[in-house]
């Protein structure tokens, strides 16, 4: 049996203040491979602390995350840097592009870190921007996109590296709601392909179209419509 690719057991974070913000007050949440989850809440309730402590960004004041079996805990910051530039794609709500270089080196910057060549990670960004529809945009500047069209590459870039998991905080929150609805559109494509996928969203329709729904509420998961794990998929992508 593999281990699931996200594993959270009781995990807590409070940040310094007078008095202490307890963002996350014990969560714990498994995600299997292939699950595409979507997860809701108010503001402030926790969910970009949830994601940064996912995407090992952050490190929890206490409790457990395991990453594709691995005990975070136990990693160094090193080591950390290393599975997440190798498992975790990561998506935000501004697209976080570098305006002065091309699409294809964006793309292929979000293999930066994995040790790939740069012809390599240049042949891997052709793949991965035709895979959101964008293959015959890679010479050009980020700045000559729609914001669609950056948040496309911006999935594209997350994707290069085929990580295990893809975790996304809002995106589609820049975005009018007819290029909103083609960027979920291409992440259930891609679930649809085998990727494992998290998007953070205030958007109750975009979250009903996913099959599973994970609701926080004051730093805590109080729904979840979970139970039923995921068939493994294959990996097409
Ligand atoms: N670096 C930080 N230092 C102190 N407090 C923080 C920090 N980051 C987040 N918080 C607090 O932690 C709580 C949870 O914040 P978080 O950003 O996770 O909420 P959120 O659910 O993502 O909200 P939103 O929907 O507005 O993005 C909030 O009260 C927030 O003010
Ligand atoms: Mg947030």
């Amino acid at each position: 049996m593999t281990a699931p690719v996200l594993e959270l057991e009781d995990v807590k974070k409070s940040y310094p203040g007078e008095p202490p913000v307890e963002a996350l007050r014990g969560v714990s949440l498994r995600i299997d491979e292939g699950e595409m989850v979507a997860v809701v809440g108010p503001s402030g309730s926790g969910k970009s602390t949830l994601l940064h402590i996912v995407g090992t960004l952050d490190r929890p004041t206490s409790g457990r995350v395991r990453i594709t079996g691995l005990d975070t805990n136990h990693l160094s910051d090193r080591e950390l840097a290393a599975l997440r530039a190798q498992r975790i794609g990561f998506v935000f709500q501004q697209f976080f592009l570098a305006e002065h270089q091309s699409v294809l080196d964006n793309v292929a910057d979000g293999m930066l870190y994995a040790g790939a060549r740069l012809g390599d990670r240049r042949a891997r960004a052709v793949q991965s921007l035709a895979r959101v529809g964008l293959g015959h945009r890679g010479a050009t500047r980020p700045t000559t996109l729609s914001g669609g069209e950056r948040q496309r590459v911006a999935i594209a870039r997350a994707l290069v590296g085929r990580p295990a998991i893809v975790l996304a905080d809002e995106p589609t929150g820049n975005l009018d709601s007819a290029n909103g609805g083609a960027i979920v559109d291409l992440l259930e494509g891609l679930h649809a392909a085998g990727a494992t996928i998290v998007v953070i969203t205030h958007d109750r329709d975009l979250a009903d179209r996913m099959p599973r729904q994970v609701e926080m509420r004051d730093g805590r998961i109080v729904a979840d419509t979970a139970a039923q794990p995921a068939e493994p998929p294959g990996r097409e992508w």
